[in-house]
């Protein structure tokens, strides 16, 4: 497949788009602050917090997984058995981590969770982190995926 160009420019601190590459979702996330500080606290709950485990590019073997903080970019499927996590909830209802759930992604399948950074958290089914896809940036806010 082509490498697909996202514009991010219009993506507010927050947001979420997400763009289709070779057939896959890939998910940018603009990060606010305190979506960047809730790594450090999910830290010591990921399984792979550095992302050192293979097949991550070395641009996400750091704690928040990404070329620039604040833009996460990860393929949108679990690495469990491939369903769709939802994008992000805001609150730990579903969760069950209540106040602690800084917010994230769940899976609806087999119910794993994973952090702002794609990064899963332990004793979940999914084995690793979500995939980061190869990516580059071609200006702050234009970004080539592929
Ligand atoms: Fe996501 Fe099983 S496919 S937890």
């Amino acid at each position: 497949g082509a490498p697909v160009e996202a514009d991010v420019s219009k993506l507010a601190p927050g947001e979420m788009m997400t763009v289709e590459w070779r057939g896959k979702p890939v998910w940018i996330l603009r990060r606010t602050p305190e979506m960047l500080a809730s790594l450090e606290k999910t830290d010591g709950l990921v399984s792979d917090p550095e992302s050192e485990k293979p097949m991550q590019p070395d641009y996400a073997k750091n704690k928040h997984r990404s070329i620039n903080p604040e833009y996460l970019v990860a393929v949108g499927i679990c690495t469990h058995l491939g369903c769709s996590p939802s994008e992000k909830l805001k609150s730990g209802t579903e969760s069950g981590l209540g106040a602690d759930w800084a917010g994230g992604f769940l899976c609806p399948c087999h119910g794993s969770l994973f952090d702002l950074a794609g990064r899963v958290y332990s004793s979940m089914p999914a084995p690793d982190n979500l995939e980061v896809p190869p990516h580059q940036y071609l200006a702050d806010s234009l970004l080539l995926i592929g």
